[in-house]
């Protein structure tokens, strides 16, 4: 979490680095802050606020001494140690304050560096992890250069982190250290800059530069040197991003998240034009040393909304090409890794290519010798370099956090690795897989169709539930993820509490929750569990709830059985979660855009999950 920005060159600093942080402004808003240097007194000044950046920039306008800067760090926090208050937002300083670090990440032996710096006469002012780095390098800063004493001091610090560092004795370099958190440089015309993400540079280049774990940068005006924690030179490429900085505005929408939904259809038809030809055979260029043929077991990886679509990916590898699979919270199978099994493939799924756990789980399996696959629309994170392959979903970055047209992206990618795998294993025949993938291109028009027809609708009862306390999800077989992520998309944005059941699991235990107050969404969508779930619905409608149906508008039953219908379109039940969820982003989005929350950065949540 946290975001990190730096800026050398001959534009004003402080634009470059609000401009950047307000791309950053995903990964944690607890307060915001920026140090430079003045070009004239060469003095360090730094300016931090608490909250979101707004706030610092309204301080930044009765304090134009940072105005004339053209060197300068700013971070964004998401807080770990320390109340998210001013006094813990970064730059951290050394005791003189000539000396400014930003950092992204955890310093897990803070502690002891600070009981050890206490005693050296160093006064701490932070209850943050990060304050103990500007004083350890200032010990060191005696008799050697700063990128020297950087590079011992982060010889100290143990953890996942990024850092950067601004000094007043060299006002003409900017020193970066990367160790399992994310930073990336920005290569410019006589400017450099770096960033936590890409978004951040965007808008002043499309070159970049990616630090590896371990590395450390010297970044001044007209170049970058890269060095290794040794301080051996490393030789590194430039790449070219095929972004543009409209792909990171909100192009008319109140919402990214809104934005990001209506994206959608463009989504799956980026995925198909790249992976499938127009005689339906699909090329995803899996390597031949993952050896799928050979597979006997798929372990899959992911926190969250990815998660969600781990769920979807197994019911279809296994129900369509019979491959065990387990989904795993990465959290949890870093501690607790399935025995070792051979012919493993390991699957780690991530939007933001960054999350700490799901890293961490991957690298264990790759450890224990297992294939890895990643499956991102960040190719270029880290999960780019950790993984043996990596699939790009091809839905771009996105912005908002509760995560939408990346989910549906990522679904894509099952469907599609499933019929890849269904055809090499022959567990498929050509024409079931071309009935699907029929249906898949079908999908995009389908959407939009809900989103053209249906919003108004979906608004208005969004509206009528908008005071709700708790609403209960149900759904079967394929969709019962649906109704997961459906409940967690409310849940992030809107702060109701929603919980998530196989329909057929409420008689056991949810339906004590149910009476008139309790709203009850259930995906029924036609297919082997339909009959199922409209049995489980009429259990909760005689319980007095509210019931909603995220169904088809066509079908009296439905009509009859459901107080409200979230219309969806008919298609196959094998492909309908793709459809079933459209409507439930929607219904999340509009209940919290009504109760008047802050939709795209809602409380406590990051985009990229980077600590532990
Ligand atoms: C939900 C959401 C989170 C993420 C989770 C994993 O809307 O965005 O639950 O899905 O933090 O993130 P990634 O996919 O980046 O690994």
């Amino acid at each position: 979490m946290c975001g990190i920005v730096g800026y050398i060159g001959d534009r004003s600093a402080v634009e470059v680095l609000i401009s950047g942080l307000r791309k950053l402004e995903y990964r944690g808003y607890d307060s915001a802050g920026l140090a430079t240097i003045s070009p004239n007194s060469k003095e360090l000044l730094r300016i931090r606020a608490k909250g979101k950046l707004n706030n610092l920039e309204k301080k930044l306008i009765d304090d134009p001494s940072h105005k004339d800067a053209k060197i300068g760090i700013g971070h964004t926090r998401w807080a770990t140690h320390g109340k998210p208050e001013e006094h813990n937002a970064h730059p951290h300083t050394n005791s003189t304050g000539s000396l400014a670090v930003v950092q992204n990440g955890i310093i897990e032996n803070y502690h002891a560096l600070r009981v050890d710096l206490k005693y050296l006469g160093h006064e701490f002012i932070s209850e943050t992890d990060t304050e103990v780095i500007p004083h350890l390098i200032s010990e060191f800063l005696r008799g050697n250069t700063l990128l020297e004493a950087v590079r011992l001091a982060v010889g100290k610090l143990q953890g996942a982190f990024a850092i950067a560092v601004l000094s007043a004795d060299y006002p003409d370099e900017l020193i970066v250290v990367r160790q399992q958190a994310p930073l990336v440089i920005g290569i410019g015309k006589n400017e450099n800059f770096f960033a936590s993400d890409t978004p951040a540079l965007i808008s002043y280049t499309n070159v970049i530069m990616a630090l590896e774990n371990g590395e450390i940068g010297r970044i001044t005006r007209s170049g970058v040197e890269i060095y290794n924690f040794n301080g051996d030179r490393q030789k590194r490429g430039m790449q070219t991003l095929s972004w543009n900085p409209v792909m990171v505005e909100k192009q008319g929408f109140r919402h990214y998240m809104l934005k990001e939904i209506h994206e959608q259809p463009g989504v799956i038809r980026a995925g198909l034009a790249k992976f499938v030809n127009e005689k339906n055979e699909i090329n995803l260029g899996l390597d031949a040393k993952l050896n799928l043929q050979d597979l006997t077991n798929i372990q899959i990886l992911a926190c969250g909304t990815s998660w969600h679509a781990a769920l979807v990916g197994k019911y279809l590898l296994e129900q369509l090409v019979g491959i065990p699979t387990t989904v795993n919270y990465a959290s949890e199978y870093r501690y607790a890794a399935p025995p070792i099994m051979p012919n493993t493939l390991v699957i780690g799924v991530t939007q933001s290519g960054e999350t700490a756990d799901t890293l961490a789980a991957l690298e264990l399996a790759r450890s224990r010798g297992d294939r890895t696959l990643g499956i991102t629309n960040r190719p270029e994170s880290s999960i780019g370099r950790l993984a043996d392959q990596v699939l790009d979903t091809q839905a771009g970055i996105e912005i908002g956090v509760a995560a939408t047209k990346t989910f549906v992206a990522q679904l894509l990618m099952f469907y599609l690795l499933t019929l890849e795998l269904g055809k090499s294993r022959r567990s498929l025949t050509t024409e079931a897989i071309s009935t699907i993938i029929e249906g898949l291109r079908q999908l995009p028009a389908q959407i939009e169709r809900i989103l053209e027809s249906q919003e108004r609708y979906i608004e208005n009862l969004a509206h009528r539930f908008s005071h709700a306390r708790d609403v209960i999800y149900l759904g079967r077989g394929i969709n019962f993820p649906i109704a997961l992520e459906g409940a967690l998309k409310l849940k992030e944005i809107s702060y109701i509490h929603a919980e998530a059941y196989p329909a057929g699991e409420m008689k056991h235990g949810p339906i004590a929750l149910l009476d008139e107050n309790m709203p009850v969404i259930a995906i029924a969508t036609p297919g082997q569990v339909y009959e199922k779930v409209l049995s489980n619905a009429q259990e909760a409608k005689a319980r007095d709830a509210q019931l909603i149906g995220v169904a088809p508008m066509s079908d009296p039953v439905a009509v009859e059985t459901f107080d409200h219908i979230l219309p969806i379109p008919i298609v196959d039940e094998i492909l309908s979660p793709i459809l079933t969820v459209i409507p439930l982003q929607l219904f999340a989005y509009h209940i919290a855009a009504h109760r008047g929350l802050d939709v795209d950065q809602p409380r406590n949540l990051a985009k990229s999950v980077t600590v532990e």
